[in-house]
């Protein structure tokens, strides 16, 4: 009787009469693409292969024992073998559900309602997003297209960080969604590092797709406690459906982003991230395919007279040509994703199978002739 009397008053009053945070009340749930329909996938940069063998054995072995807990033996040999493939001491690496959740604990860690984030425009959504979740507002610092490549201009980021003494500064590299490698050099990092450690200033530095890019600033985290690099086993390591990702950074920002994290990560990931790190091999062999690949395609795309860019990633981005490809491709039933880059349009494509790419170029040309 009780409970239906509450429920009353809330229903007059409204949900929104709770005390939801000003900054969340226009937040909506990030609803997931839908497959529905779809041949060929290349909107959300996964591997198109699944994981070897050896990791759905492992998978298996962690769901005979799902009824317990992790305990502390299913999580470190974890972390040394990423630690190990890092080439880092295990103290330097928190494993979180995807790449995704160590940015969250990243944000949740330093930024405070009303602060201002720097990040590239654009970049990978999950930092303006958690900048929003935060109350913070973005700084963005636009990238600029260069021959074919995308730009950040370092000198307007260095000047942004003094100005609007961030909490936090974001950089994809390579950044998502144009496949280009946008920190210049160590010099330059070492510059922002330097900056930012006298502001109190922490520096995600995201490396998703080190394993496409072959550039990684690891080996700054000893000297920098305000550098944390993020990487994933999303991608290369086809695990993007079990979400392990990690971070790496000095052992005392490891220690304050693991008082954040969850007690528990779920087993079949934990024991498939394992059994991934080890098969190097297929990964290896995954890699190859993809490059080469990403490159075929590239040429194709230029031979259909687009303007596409460089890639360090598992995706190639491209300038469409013409209006509503992303819903023309669809339609045929090829997911890509479309962005914007200031008054620029690209379009990403994930490279998929050999056969899914010839599908995406064969769609793209008939598309394209018939306008
Ligand atoms: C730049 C970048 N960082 C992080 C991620 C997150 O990956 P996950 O949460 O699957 O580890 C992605 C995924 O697309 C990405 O593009």
């Amino acid at each position: 009787m009780r409970f239906r009397a509450a429920t009353s008053t809330l229903k007059r009053c409204g949900l929104l009469s709770l005390p939801i945070k000003d900054w969340l009340r226009g937040l909506e749930a990030y609803s997931p693409p839908s497959g529905e329909g779809i041949e060929v996938v290349l909107d959300l940069n996964e591997s198109p292969w699944p994981p070897p063998e050896s990791v759905i054995e492992a998978i298996v072995r962690a769901l005979r024992s799902s009824n317990r807990y992790p305990r502390r033996e299913d999580v470190e040999p974890v972390r040394e073998a990423l630690a190990e493939y890092a080439g880092v001491e295990p103290r330097h690496v928190v494993i979180g559900l995807g790449g995704d959740m160590v940015i969250e604990k990243a944000f949740q860690l330093v930024v405070r309602p009303g602060d201002a984030v720097v990040l590239p425009e654009s970049c990978f959504s999950m930092y303006p997003f958690y900048a929003r979740v935060n109350g913070a507002r973005v700084a963005g610092v636009t990238l600029s297209e260069r021959g074919e490549e995308w730009v950040l201009d370092w000198q307007l980021l260095l000047e942004i960080v003094k100005r609007e003494r961030p909490s936090l500064v974001g950089i994809d590299n390579p950044n998502n969604p144009t496949g280009s490698i946008i920190v210049p050099g160590e010099g330059e990092l070492v510059e922002l590092l330097e900056n930012a450690m006298r502001r109190r200033v922490l520096v995600v530095l995201d490396e998703a797709y080190y394993e496409f890019s072959n550039v990684t600033y690891v080996g700054l985290t000893e000297a920098y406690p305000n550098l944390l690099i993020i990487r994933t086993l999303s991608k290369a390591f086809s695990l993007a459906g079990l979400r392990v990702g990690y971070g790496i950074a000095h052992p005392e920002l490891v220690a304050k982003l693991e008082s954040l994290m969850p007690p528990f990560l779920p087993k079949p990931s934990l024991y498939a991230a394992r059994a991934a790190i080890e098969d190097r091999g297929y990964v290896r062999r995954v890699v190859e395919v993809i490059v080469s690949e990403r490159e075929w395609l590239r040429e194709r795309l230029k031979m259909l007279g687009l303007k596409t860019y460089r890639s360090s990633t598992n995706f190639v981005s491209f300038k469409p040509g013409i209006d509503n490809l992303e819903e023309k491709l669809r339609e045929r039933r090829i997911a890509v994703k479309s962005f914007r880059i200031g008054d620029y349009k690209i379009v990403r494509a994930t490279v998929g199978k050999p056969r899914d790419n010839s599908m995406l170029v064969n769609a793209l040309r008939e598309v394209l002739e018939s306008g």
